[in-house]
């Protein structure tokens, strides 16, 4: 775990309030920074913090430019379950940033390869991402790079895993409304983030948060690569830690 600060705290509401002074420290000076926020319950409170202190001032987000970490493939971007419609509700809307400066990926077309090629283009004509704000998946996924999944990993389409089939069934009713393929924004992509705050909240993240921080780094963990990144904090909570 050398290269990851780790930062406990008590509780699920600890936890959104030190994301976000983490996230308003590190985009300090940076108004058009490019950032990656995950979707998923974790951050939902970060962002939701955010968008208060934002309503509060001085923290200003309407210049960052976003980049879609990931999306079900064949999900039309109306559909509430597209996760570019969770992400205009839970951060861009709240965090009044426009549409224009997000970098979409984009699973309504036909030619997916492209649009991942185009993706990787246009995250690279940015610059990059300086903060990637990413939650842990429940077999150690990061956005969708399914295990086995190495740092080497591309922007891709998958076949999404029972394990986050499973974790995802609620948002579409049952395991068998739930989409089989997803996009993913590559370990490539995920990887080269020059900040990343991983959060992690619940005993049910124990285990797999414990072998992502601490296990072998390996395909089999995909969220293990963070190891060997930099620039690393991850927030969780002690019921993920303890
Ligand atoms: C969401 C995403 C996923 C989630 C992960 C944790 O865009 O890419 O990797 O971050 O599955 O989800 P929660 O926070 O719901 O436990």
């Amino acid at each position: 775990m050398a290269n990851v600060e780790l930062i406990e705290v008590d509780d699920a509401a600890t936890l959104c309030r030190t994301a976000a002074d983490l996230v308003i420290d590190v985009l300090d000076g940076l108004p058009e920074a490019t950032v990656m926020p995950a979707t998923g319950s974790t951050p939902m409170g970060t962002y939701e913090e955010l968008a208060a202190r934002a309503a509060r001032g001085p923290f200003d987000a309407s210049r960052l430019r976003v980049v879609q970490l990931d999306e079900y493939v064949g999900v039309d971007e109306l559909d509430r379950r597209s996760l570019i419609g969770w992400l205009r509700r839970s951060f861009l809307r709240p965090l009044d940033v426009p549409d224009e400066q997000v970098v979409r990926l984009r699973g309504d077309g036909t030619d997916l390869a492209l649009a991942c090629r185009r993706y990787d283009e246009a995250v690279a004509e940015v610059g990059g991402l300086d903060l990637a704000i990413l939650g842990l998946g429940p077999n150690g996924h990061l956005g969708f790079n399914e295990p086995p999944s190495d740092a080497s990993s591309p922007t891709r389409v998958v076949e999404l895993s029972p394990a986050s089939i499973a974790s995802n069934a609620t948002y579409w009713g049952s395991p068998d409304a739930v989409p089989r393929r997803a996009m993913t924004a590559g370990m490539t992509v995920i990887g080269a983030a020059r900040r990343t705050i991983l959060v992690v909240s619940g005993s049910h993240k124990h285990d797999v948060l414990h072998r992502a921080l601490e296990g072998e780094v390996t395909p089999e963990v995909p969220a293990s690569f963070l190891q060997r990144q930099g620039g690393v904090v991850v927030i969780a909570d002690r019921a993920a830690w303890r």
